[in-house]
């Protein structure tokens, strides 16, 4: 019998899963989406541990800053559902196969945003993740796609523009980079830990 949930998905099309494992969660995407993956989105494992520190409270909102196919704010839906996970891409048809991948899921507790993060309120947020979204602008290889602009002086803005908003966070704010240059994290972010390989850290502001 097929149920109605909370969005008038039918369960029968919720695909659970789909956490099983990279490949598993993959299926979730079109084809094109899925050859991106190992370069573009974060792994599940990554996902899960960064979500782990950043759900630190019941009702902790989360933001995934540049949140392409909606992985991270997925994943973390999943594992810890007493919070909120919500993520903003400026490509508005990436934006579009995350909305679909929630539906599939059915992670009512995952909002995405379409737009740049420069347009948003950080005060509507606790913590943060960041898979080095811009560095798209620095690197020449392995593309999403040739639909945006792409420029060294727009990594550097970003970077500034988001240093500045972290660095107004409150006291007690949490950070994870995964494969950050470190260019947009202010000096009052101490690293609490760290991957072996350094690609992901986790950050507490003082
Ligand atoms: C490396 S992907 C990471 C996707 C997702 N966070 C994940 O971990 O699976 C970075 C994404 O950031 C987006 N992005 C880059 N600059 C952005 C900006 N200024 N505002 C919003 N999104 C941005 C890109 O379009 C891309 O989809």
């Amino acid at each position: 019998m097929e149920l109605s949930t909370e969005a008038g998905i039918s369960e029968r099309l919720v695909k659970p899963n789909c956490f099983l494992n990279d490949g598993a969660f993959d299926w979730l995407y079109p084809e094109r989406i899925q050859r991106l993956s190992r370069r573009h989105w974060t792994p599940l494992g990554v996902a899960k541990a960064s979500a782990r520190f950043l759900a630190n409270k019941p009702g902790a909102k989360i933001l995934d800053i540049g949140s392409g196919v909606g992985k991270f704010c997925l994943v973390g839906g999943h594992y810890f559902p007493d919070a909120y996970f919500y993520g903003v891409e400026q490509r508005e048809e990436l934006h579009q196969i995350a909305l679909e991948a929630r539906d599939m899921t059915g992670k009512f507790n995952v909002e995405f945003i379409h737009g740049n993060f420069t347009h948003l309120d950080m005060d509507d947020f606790d913590n943060f993740y960041f898979y080095n979204s811009f560095f798209e602008n620095l690197d020449h290889n392995d593309r999403i796609d040739h639909q945006i602009a792409y420029s060294p002086s727009l990594y550097v803005y970003y970077c500034k523009y988001l240093f500045k908003l972290l660095d107004a966070r409150p006291s007690g704010t949490r950070l994870v980079t995964f494969h950050s240059l470190g260019d947009e994290i202010p000096p009052a972010y101490h690293l609490v830990e760290s991957s072996i390989d350094t690609l992901l850290k986790m950050y507490i502001k003082k």
